[in-house]
């Protein structure tokens, strides 16, 4: 089965991302990393229960001798941000690394293997010149953005910025997994020494 990891960041849309889990039941082998602030939302014990694999909550493995972000890297076929933060897809367009979702997004390269974010906020962060001026610059380097949707969001707004439905977002990363295999098939992999 292939490999898909979630860098879960915090977003009161975090809580949509156990929807999401039961919905790539079966077809993807998930992962789940995610920043301090996602804890504020979800635990990772949730996580862990609902994907099965040890969920990555710091950069830190005293038990493991290695970079743990590399060989996650190494062994993904698929990375998606969900939720992504307006701080992260400013941590992503600007290569900050300092907590396991950046560090792990940076050492994954979007023309190797399919990048997808989808971004939640509150309509002025998501408007923001800063904001759309990252997100323009994920999408150039190939990212897939799986755009917000319009509707009410939890800090009481109406507008864009909510977290696109998790039918949508499974049904995006099932095509852009797919077609990355196709590509897969075609083109020779880095070797790791
Ligand atoms: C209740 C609450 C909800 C939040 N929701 C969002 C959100 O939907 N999108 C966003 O970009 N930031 C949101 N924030 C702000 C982020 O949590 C904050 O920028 C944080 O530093 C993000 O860290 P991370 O990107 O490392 O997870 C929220 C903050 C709070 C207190």
């Amino acid at each position: 089965m292939k490999k898909l990891v979630i860098g879960v960041t915090g977003s009161i849309a975090a809580v949509k991302i156990p929807a999401l889990l039961t919905l790539l039941r079966g077809k993807l082998d998930v992962t789940i990393a995610m920043t301090d602030s996602a804890r504020e939302f979800v635990g990772p014990q949730a996580f862990l229960a609902l994907t099965g694999n040890p969920v990555i909550t710091t950069i830190w493995e005293p038990a493991y001798s290695k970079p743990k972000h590399i060989d996650l890297a190494d062994e993904l076929d698929a990375l998606l941000i969900a939720p992504a933060t307006a701080n992260i897809i400013g941590k992503m367009a600007n290569g900050v690394a300092d907590d396991p979702v950046s560090t792990l997004a940076i050492s994954v390269l979007p023309n190797e293997k399919p990048v997808i974010v989808a971004p939640a906020m509150n309509t002025r962060m998501w408007k923001h010149p800063a904001t759309q001026h990252n997100v323009e610059t994920l999408r150039s380097w190939g990212i897939h953005i799986v755009d917000p949707a319009e509707g009410d969001l939890a800090c009481g707004w109406q507008g864009v910025g909510r977290l696109a439905e998790p039918d949508a977002i499974a049904e995006a990363v099932l095509r852009i997994v797919g077609e990355g295999t196709k590509r897969k098939n075609a083109a020779s992999q880095p070797r790791r020494k």
